[in-house]
């Protein structure tokens, strides 16, 4: 009975180590990295440095209150009819494209590091 108890201990404590191994791999645990987010996603249109401004009536994103940023980029991911159009300046549904496929750790993320980035 001791060496069975023994063997499925051992069994499990495996497992679980085996578990955890394409964790580490792919990241689950690590923090997101709000900056590798931003300069793979937004920095094409929005700049590297936040500052660039990706339409007539959109406004600079760096430095802005990250709270704030965060609620924006949110809402561009979860509009839907209910909510009104796809857009803030109503120009396009482009950032509803950009965000939709974020989450919600993703974006606290993002809106942390765009509001670190640095203003003149
Ligand atoms: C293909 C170009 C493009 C990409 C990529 C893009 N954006 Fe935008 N972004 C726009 C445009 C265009 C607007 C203005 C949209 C509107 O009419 O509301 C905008 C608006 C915004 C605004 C509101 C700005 C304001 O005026 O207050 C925020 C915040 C924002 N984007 C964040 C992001 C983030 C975060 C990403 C990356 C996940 C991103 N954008 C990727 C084009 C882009």
């Amino acid at each position: 009975m001791k060496k069975i108890l023994l063997t499925v201990l051992f069994a499990s404590v495996s497992l679980i180590a085996a578990d955890s191994v394409p964790a580490k791999k792919t990241g689950a645990f690590l923090p997101i990295d709000g900056a590798a987010l931003y300069n793979k996603n937004c920095a094409v249109c929005h700049g590297e440095d936040g500052t660039k401004l990706p339409s007539e009536n959109a406004s600079t994103l760096a430095g802005r209150d990250p709270v704030r940023l965060a609620l924006r980029i949110r809402a561009y991911r979860d509009q839907d009819s209910r909510v009104g159009t796809f857009t803030m300046h109503k120009t396009s549904r482009v950032m509803y494209d950009q965000t939709s496929k974020l989450s919600d750790k993703q974006i606290s993320a993002l809106a942390r590091y765009i509001s670190g980035l640095y203003v003149d």
